[in-house]
């Protein structure tokens, strides 16, 4: 029997999706019919929503717990292990930017990056993956960010975070493929979410005018190639940083 993609309903945790993309990955699984946990700092009116919707409130978990919290984290897992059963699919989506030239950008805020972009990620998925293994089947997808393979100025330590991420993909897809656990990159282009609220409006123009698709990406763009790579369809893909960016570092 498969455990994945062909059974009707897997166990799917998406990090920060209760706004942007990671709201966008919920309603993706959602819609497959899996039962699909999240979290974030604070929780939203699209997380009531999905709470009070009777077609995916009795599939759908939301804990509002920080990243790098990790015994926050560790209890989050023991109520959907109990709940449901071992993450199936892990899609580690919670990320933030800081944009600041380095010389300024406060010490702290260099902490924060590395914390929440790059070691968050490191600790949850060390977690999730020691039941993959025993399972003999799991998904983890990792949002990465084009700034970690091309740089964009004023984002160094973001970019250091995603493409530190990067390798991290490739090394642990050595690991656990032989248990027939994918690890994949998904690396997007700039997305229309609040992170890119802060971007002025000639920065905006200029990425549009450099991508050969004309537009900036939407999170759609990008949730339905996560779903593929979270698919068995997609079993003998891994190791790999995967863009999606409409053409921009092509
Ligand atoms: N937007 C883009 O152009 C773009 C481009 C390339 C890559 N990405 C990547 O895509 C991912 C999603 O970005 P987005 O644009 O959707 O961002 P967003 O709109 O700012 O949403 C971020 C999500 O992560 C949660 N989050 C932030 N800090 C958290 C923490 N410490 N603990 C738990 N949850 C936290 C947020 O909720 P709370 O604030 O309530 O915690 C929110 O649900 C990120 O990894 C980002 O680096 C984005």
């Amino acid at each position: 029997m498969s455990i994945g993609g062909n059974t009707s309903s897997r166990v799917v945790l998406v990090s920060g999706g209760s706004r942007g993309l990671g709201a966008a990955l919920v309603d993706e699984f959602l819609a497959q019919g899996d039962r699909v946990a999240t979290f974030s700092r604070r929780s939203t009116d699209r997380v009531d929503a999905w709470k009070s919707d009777p077609r995916v409130r009795d599939r759908f978990h939301f804990g509002e717990v920080d990243a790098t919290d990790r015994e926050g984290c560790k209890k989050l897992l023991g109520e959907i292990t109990e709940k449901w059963g071992n993450v199936q699919v892990l899609v580690n989506n919670a990320g933030m930017a800081i944009d600041a030239l380095l010389p300024i950008l406060k010490d702290d805020d260099v902490d924060k990056l590395i914390e929440l972009d790059l070691k968050s990620v490191i600790f949850l998925t060390k977690r999730v993956i020691r039941p993959m293994l025993l399972d003999n089947w799991g998904r983890v997808i990792n949002i990465s960010s084009v700034v970690g393979l091309r740089g964009y100025r004023g984002l160094s330590v973001y970019g250091a975070a995603k493409a530190g991420l990067d390798g991290f993909t490739r090394a642990l897809a050595r690991e656990v493929g032989v248990r027939n656990i994918t690890v994949n990159s998904v690396a997007p282009g700039y997305l229309r979410t609040e992170m890119t609220h802060g971007l002025d409006e000639n920065n905006m123009n200029q990425i549009v005018r450099r991508t050969p698709m004309g537009r900036l990406g939407e999170v759609e763009d990008v949730s339905s190639l996560v779903a593929f790579l979270a698919s068995d369809k997609a079993g003998f893909i891994t190791g790999q940083t995967l863009v999606v960016d409409g053409g921009i570092t092509s």
